[in-house]
């Protein structure tokens, strides 16, 4: 099929890298030139995503800022950004852009094609503001072009092979047309297909995110509790792993979630539940929990060691292992707080230097081998190579449960 791709981001980038795999034939359209510069002349991904810089070797992706070149697509996905605002709610600036171009192109296209928004939005964007940006083509939903609300569920680090492996196919459509065209891209994947109404689709995301933050602030209340009681909360996730209604996954203590969606899916759906008139308590609390866990690292920290011109090494910046993405990551909040104290930060991350450097410049970036040599060391993302390092006599609080670091002349855990 013909495909466009609007915005060559994580999403973006691994949706037309796959789709051209797969025997489509793609354009990849963004605003940023340098970006699709360094993909178009080194096939190289601005951003690391596991085995894409391979993928993009061996594919052909047509990219460019024009987007009179989407015109011969059978399917448009949207791919932009929605950050939330202030207040939490989804900041759509993003997606009003890049429709309102898509509706400029459609202006002169003549054959049927489908809009779908992959991109996380809120319950009731796809209706209420991409069809009528849309309709400003003088072309109408459902006759000239069909649309869909196509979620995506792919976690950084293991995107290619989530893309090509759902778990599930969501797709939201504005009549069974729309649906169908995408129903066709998608029926070759091993995956379960629902197809749904557009509002539903937008809602099967964000509770998705929603439920997956919510185990994680459940676990570390349990840990939180479990460490003043003495009682090992790992074992205790362990155990109530078995148990197939809970399952074993996102069990894991520790200083809470950070990352591009989860944060910011959870704030989106808290703010249009207010919009509603409806207070969601647990997503609150979800929220506010993940808030102070971070913190917690810090307060443990200050129990050993006096802040005020002391070095902290900092093992990890990324929000996980296997990016380099460092958005809402909890190492963020841990050096806001580390340097208001007065500390001095030496930070180590295997491939995320250059995006925290960003936002803190002021920080020293070293070696891993020089984080050990500060005064105390907080692990705070969990890179499988801080559990092959030598920790004897140093001073460690964990904020990821790394097994080795427990050889520390004092150790302590966030939630253990
Ligand atoms: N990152 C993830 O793991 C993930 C997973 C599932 C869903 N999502 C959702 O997918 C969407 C994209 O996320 P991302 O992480 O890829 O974002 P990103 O910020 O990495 O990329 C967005 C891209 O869109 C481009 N862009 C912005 N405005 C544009 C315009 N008018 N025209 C063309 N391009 C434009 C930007 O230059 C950027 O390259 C978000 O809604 C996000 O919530 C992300």
């Amino acid at each position: 099929m013909k495909i466009s791709v609007i915005g060559a981001g994580y999403v973006g980038l691994v949706t037309a890298a796959c789709l051209a795999k797969l025997g489509n034939d793609v354009v990849l359209i963004d605003i940023d030139e340098d970006k699709l510069e360094a993909i178009h002349n080194n096939r190289v991904s601005p951003t690391y995503e596991e085995g894409l810089n391979e993928l993009l070797s061996q594919v052909h992706i047509q990219v460019s800022t024009d987007y009179e070149k989407i015109s011969p697509s059978d399917i448009i996905f949207i791919c932009v950004g929605t950050p939330s605002d202030k207040s939490g709610s989804i900041f759509l600036e993003h997606i009003t852009e890049a429709t309102t171009q898509i509706a400029e192109a459609l202006k002169r296209k003549l054959d049927y094609c489908v809009v779908a928004v992959k991109s996380t939005v809120a319950p009731g964007t796809t209706e209420e503001v991409v069809i009528p940006i849309l309709a400003t083509s003088g072309r109408k939903a459902g006759n000239d072009f069909g649309v869909c609300m196509c979620p995506e569920f792919l976690r950084e680090g293991k995107a290619i092979h989530d893309f090509m492996n759902p778990a599930r196919v969501i797709i939201g459509e504005y009549d069974s047309k729309s649906g169908d065209m995408l129903y066709k891209l998608y029926q070759s994947f091993n995956a379960p297909i629902l197809r749904t109404n557009l509002r539903t689709a937008e809602m099967i995301k964000l509770a998705s995110n929603a439920f997956l933050a919510t185990k994680i602030s459940f676990i570390n209340e349990v840990g939180n509790i479990c460490k003043q009681l003495g009682i090992d909360t790992y074992e205790v996730a362990k155990g109530m792993g078995f148990d197939e209604r809970i399952g074993s996954k996102f069990l894991n203590a520790g200083i809470g979630f950070g990352g591009s969606c989860l944060p910011k899916d959870l704030k989106m759906l808290i703010a249009k539940a207010k919009e509603t008139g409806y207070e969601p308590t647990i997503l609150e609390g979800v929220l506010n929990l993940n808030e102070a866990q971070a913190l917690k690292l810090v307060e443990s920290l200050k129990k050993h060691v006096p802040l005020k011109d002391a070095v902290i090494g900092l093992l990890g910046l990324a929000f996980k292992p296997g990016t380099d993405d460092v958005r809402d990551s909890r190492a963020i909040k841990i050096v806001e707080v580390l340097l208001q104290e007065g500390a001095v930060v030496k930070a180590y991350d295997p491939l995320a230097v250059k995006n925290f450097g960003k936002l803190f410049p002021q920080i020293e970036y070293v070696t891993k081998e020089e984080v050990l040599n500060s005064d105390a060391i907080l692990i705070v993302t969990e890179w499988e190579e801080f559990n092959h390092l030598h920790y004897k006599g140093k001073i460690v609080i964990d904020g990821r449960r790394v097994a080795k670091a427990r050889e520390a002349r004092i150790y302590e855990g966030v939630c253990w």
